[in-house]
């Protein structure tokens, strides 16, 4: 499930690197990060299209280290954006602006300027409202800017409510009946060119049928635009692929899926995008932390780790599962115990009614499958400074953002 990271004789490494010696020289908690995963799953998307036009948009929310975006640059990954923070970050690690698509409800207007002055590809628009908007700043800089309409095609992504996009009640996109008027009215707009239409239907989708229907809808839509003379070149059908955190939940695989999206795309001239996120990243982290101590209620039992909710919100915010591996396998009897950390709240824990050995005080642990959405999600709640993140290549590791200190804790306060 959890791929290059594994035991040998009973150690838990992450590629060629021991955990533990990681945990100690790095401290805990630290997410660890590894580039060979995080490559084979963005190569295994970029040869599943083969020869059809395609830019892999790596969708940036899910992992957003610098170290993280270099790797894919140099690999000439694409990358999808949903703010300026994240623009910033991928033109500091090399991204190339021109394959960058830039997704969101909410741009503002300095945001909309600073793509159009860096070259970005596209803008996935989500109102009318928005092109206006975008149609006036394009117009100041003197510029064009290229745009698709993200559309909601009210399909159902089976996931957990907060992270389902596609239904008519959702506040994203552009209901996919009002889209051919909506393209019809833009091309009143002197500053802009529609060049495609996205979609977008949710996250941690194990069952991806419903892309593939939301994929059908949207070709269908181009077909139409298209006969009404508008000149659609490409088509971005979203990220949302899941991955396996529990052994039941079996995880599509990424080249069988692409081969569903070739066969539809195939022979209709037009580039596909897609925007990955969690299938990339999710597999290839763990956050380490440490034990620190154990204790009884009358009816649980508790292990106090020294990671928490503001490290990793996914267990608390989507009851979502991550397995918890000892670093160290003694083989001790399980336990059915709760993981929880140090902040002052009974929704902070990271494992519940869970069996779990080897975690007596001071033993390392591994939350398995913590690459996508977890660093990103952290917090400084409680005045906790946000883990330090490890990068292993190989036999090779290094620190790729530093822990945080008391003092960055105060930066840019006053007395
Ligand atoms: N494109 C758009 C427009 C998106 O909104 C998202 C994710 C993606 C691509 C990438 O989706 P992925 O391939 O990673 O499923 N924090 C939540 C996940 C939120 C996803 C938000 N949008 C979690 O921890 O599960």
């Amino acid at each position: 499930m959890e791929g290059v990271f594994s035991y040998v004789n009973d150690h838990y490494q992450c590629e060629g690197v021991p955990l533990a010696g990681v945990a100690e020289a790095a401290g805990t908690p630290c997410y660890v990060y590894s580039g060979g995963a995080i490559l084979d799953a963005y190569r295994a998307y970029d040869s599943a299209f083969g020869d059809l036009p395609h830019v892999v948009c790596y969708a940036v929310k899910a992992n957003s280290n610098l170290a993280v975006l270099a790797m894919l640059a140099r690999e000439g990954c694409g990358f999808d954006i949903v703010s300026g923070g994240e623009l910033f970050r991928v033109l500091k690690a090399g991204g190339d602006p021109a394959r960058v698509v830039f997704s969101g409800v909410g741009k503002t207007r300095a945001e909309i300027e600073y793509a159009l002055k860096s070259g970005i590809q596209a803008f996935n628009c989500e109102s009318e409202g928005e092109l206006a908007e975008i149609d006036h700043v394009a117009g100041e800089l003197g510029t064009t800017a290229r745009f698709s309409l993200r559309v909601n095609p009210d399909v159902n992504a089976v996931t957990h409510p907060y992270i389902s996009t596609g239904l008519r009640d959702h506040k994203f996109g552009i209901d996919i009946a009002e889209a051919p008027a909506v393209y019809q009215r833009a091309r009143r707009f002197q500053n802009l060119r529609a060049s495609g239409v996205s979609c977008h239907i949710g996250s941690q989708i194990l069952d991806y049928s419903s892309i593939l229907e939301a994929a059908d809808k949207v070709l269908a839509l181009i077909e139409g635009l298209r006969a009404d003379g508008i000149g659609i070149d490409h088509v971005d059908l979203g990220g949302g692929l899941g991955i396996s955190y529990k052994g039941a939940d079996k995880a599509p695989g990424i080249a069988d899926f692409v081969q569903q999206l070739r066969e539809r795309v195939a022979g209709k001239g037009l580039t596909v995008m897609i925007e990955p996120g969690r299938s990339i990243v999710g597999q290839a982290g763990v956050l380490l932390t440490k034990v620190l101590y154990r204790k009884n209620s009358p009816s649980k039992e508790f292990v106090i780790v020294d990671a928490a909710m503001n490290d990793l919100i996914r267990p608390t915010l989507y009851q979502a599962h991550h397995e918890i591996r000892p670093l160290h396998r003694l083989g001790g009897g399980a336990k059915v115990v709760d993981v929880v950390g140090p902040v002052c709240e009974t929704g902070d824990f990271l494992a519940r009614d869970r069996a779990l050995a080897d975690a007596e005080p001071g033993a390392l642990v591994a939350v398995a499958s913590a690459g996508a959405y977890g660093f990103v999600q952290a917090s400084n709640y409680n005045s906790r400074p946000r883990p330090a993140e490890v990068l292993v290549e190989g036999s090779h590791w290094r620190v790729v953002r530093t822990r945080e200190t008391y003092e960055n804790l105060i930066e840019g306060e006053c007395l």
